[in-house]
């Protein structure tokens, strides 16, 4: 078995493989490590290929001795080249799509909370519970009520109404907690030392992140076994971000994929942009903020993962951003009129700062670019409103007509 401890990314020291995730001499956070010497890259290659149609083809890469379930096995979501939308953005890159919004709680969460969850289990958990920016609270909740267990939801009391409605149906306990994320994630630290709860993003953090490299794998075969030259993906904790980075490098190492780390380019709301500020001062460690953005899923102040985040930039050559409100809301309606796609708001940023790039002249001919798409449109429906408008008519030819004149019937 090649799962073999969890590990310091600081000083190195190895743990057991049990629900703790911070290193008891420096404080730094733990990871899970492997051991990859044995595989065979062709023997794997087989496996996966031989395997589900989900995250659980990559059980090489997961944190199980054992075999991992889960009712509601997330990924193998659509991977679209977007040729209309590199022609409106006037790039000849070739742009990709990686539409994780497909997904059982349409985000891109299912994959790193199937993970965590499967692995309370396995440690005899019999309640899970997270903070949340809001997809988390959506798939830990549809998780817990499809393995049969208990769940405690905490998210921020003033997130977007579609998100609490679309997690309490799965009949959790959903708490609205008066303050922001940051706040949240505080007090469920507290929570996790005097409750014997599994805390997927907290006490299950180094498992849970492991999830999220899924989908660098996924990108990998659906590009025929090829690495992407460059990836734009949303930061909030830099989980998602620097787990890309780890998931490539691993095929990489084993000889799976041949070829260098793409570039990583990372997305941030400029109302809560504290990884993109630490990296344009050339900071090595990022200056807490208090968020304020339309970007409610991204809005964590104080990112666990924001300085690996910025190194990863830093050494594949590419860089962090950050995009307005408004320009939020303009790259959820050019991914939406030109792939079909609609985003929250999280998907607005990541198709921002692509915007950016691509008016910076950043992207060369025939690169090959991909996108990730990590949340549904339908859960952040304020964010399109009054960026177009309804034709109102009666129900008659004439009114119709009368609406449209260019429409008249010949
Ligand atoms: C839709 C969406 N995309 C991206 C992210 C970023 O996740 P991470 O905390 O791994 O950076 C989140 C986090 O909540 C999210 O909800
Ligand atoms: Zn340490």
């Amino acid at each position: 078995m090649s799962v073999e401890s969890l590990k310091c990314k600081e000083c190195g020291t190895s743990y057991e493989l049990d629900a703790s995730y911070v290193c008891e001499n420096c404080f730094g956070p733990l990871e899970v490590a492997y051991d990859f010497s044995g595989l065979d890259a062709a023997e794997v290659k087989r496996r996966i290929q031989a395997g589900s149609q989900g995250i659980w083809r990559y059980r090489d890469f997961l944190p199980f001795e054992g075999r991992a379930s889960d009712p509601l096995e997330p990924g193998f979501t659509p991977l679209l080249k977007a040729d209309r939308l590199a022609e409106r953005l006037g790039v000849g890159a070739e742009i990709w799509i990686k539409n994780d919004a497909a997904n059982p709680t349409h985000s891109f969460k299912d994959r790193v909370v199937a993970v965590a969850v499967a692995k309370a289990k396995e440690l005899g958990f019999e309640t899970v519970a997270c903070a949340s920016t809001g997809n988390l609270a959506n798939a830990v909740a549809a998780h817990a009520a499809a393995a049969g267990l208990d769940s405690y939801v905490f998210v921020p009391a003033n997130l977007e109404e579609q998100k609490l409605l679309a997690t309490g149906v799965y009949g959790t306990n959903l708490v609205g907690v008066r303050g922001n994320y940051d706040d949240v994630n505080r007090l469920c630290t507290q929570l996790a030392e005097t409750h014997p709860w599994a805390f997927v993003n907290v006490n299950l953090r180094p498992y849970y992140a492991e999830g999220s490299k899924t989908l660098a794998y996924e990108t990998v075969e659906q590009l025929g076994w090829k690495l992407p030259d460059r990836v734009v993906s949303p930061i909030a904790s830099g989980s998602l971000f620097t787990k890309l980075g780890r998931g490539f490098q691993e095929w990489l190492d084993i000889g799976l994929v041949e070829g260098v780390q793409p570039v990583f380019n990372g997305a941030q709301a400029e109302g809560c942009s504290p990884v993109a500020t630490a990296f344009a001062e050339g900071w090595e460690v990022c200056k807490p903020q208090r968020p304020e953005t339309i970007a409610k899923s991204l809005a964590i102040g104080d990112p666990a993962d924001g300085p690996y985040a910025v190194e990863q930039a830093r050494r594949t050559g590419g860089g962090v951003d950050s995009v307005t409100d408004q320009e939020i809301r303009e790259g959820i309606k050019l991914l939406a009129e030109t792939t079909g796609i609609f985003t929250e708001t999280a998907g607005g940023v990541t198709v921002g700062v692509l915007r950016k790039l691509a008016e910076r002249g950043e992207l060369a001919d025939g690169e090959r670019v991909v996108v990730y798409i990590t949340g549904e449109g339908l859960k952040t429906l304020d964010a399109t409103r009054d960026t177009f408008q309804m034709h109102e008519i009666d129900p008659a030819l004439e009114s119709f007509e009368a609406e449209f004149p260019q429409e008249v019937a010949v």
